[in-house]
């Protein structure tokens, strides 16, 4: 089942390695969506996928999770095409369901800075929820500047930028089925 994984990935002048490999990711994206079908037994949440990196984690995710769930998505960009952070987001689209008393769970691919995921809790808690948490395939504990809080975590990985999953490097690589992390970044 699992790909031949590529031992590197040349961009231009950048080095990417394997950071996570396919069957790592299927068996811990299998334990968030037991955990979660378990914390909301008897609910109908709503999962809200944060686009575009989020769809292949979201995608993953939902097919493993055993209670009845619906799905919308926001459109944000931040990153542009660059591989730091602007500081700015920017909502590109809104959701189309009606989320007024409903259970959110926020689906991020990579919580960075929590920029991203302050900003969509924000937006989510002007609609009264019933309540709100966040699940992110990743998470960059070194990098985090803003008070979020994320319930379900796959994985924590050092601070250096990666690709693959659902995550793009200039909108490409988001098709690979492993994360590959940039080798040759200082920090
Ligand atoms: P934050 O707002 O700083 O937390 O950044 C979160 C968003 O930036 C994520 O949803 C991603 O779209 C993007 N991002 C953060 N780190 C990476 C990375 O290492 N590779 C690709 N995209 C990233
Ligand atoms: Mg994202």
């Amino acid at each position: 089942m699992s790909e031949a994984i590529k031992d590197q990935i040349i961009i231009g002048k950048d080095l990417f390695v394997p950071l996570l490999d396919e069957d790592t990711i299927q068996a811990r994206v299998k334990e968030l969506a037991a955990e979660i079908s378990k914390d909301y037994e008897g609910k109908v949440p709503v999962f809200i996928g944060v686009l575009n990196g989020a769809f292949v984690f979201l995608s993953d995710l939902i097919k493993n999770v055993s209670i009845d769930c619906e799905v919308d998505f926001y459109k944000l960009s931040s990153y542009g095409d660059e591989k730091i952070s602007s500081g700015r987001v920017t909502l590109l689209k809104e959701l189309d369901c009606d989320i007024n008393g409903r259970d959110i769970v926020i689906v991020e691919d990579i919580v960075d800075s929590g920029l991203s995921i302050k900003f969509m809790e924000d937006l989510i808690d002007r609609h009264s929820p019933q309540s709100m948490k966040v699940v992110s395939l990743l998470v960059k504990p070194k990098s985090l500047k803003y008070n979020v809080k994320i319930d379900y975590i796959g994985f924590h990985i050092p601070s250096k930028f990666v690709i693959g999953y659902g995550l793009d490097y200039m909108q490409k690589f988001r098709n690979l089925r492993a994360i590959y992390v940039l080798n040759n970044q200082s920090s």
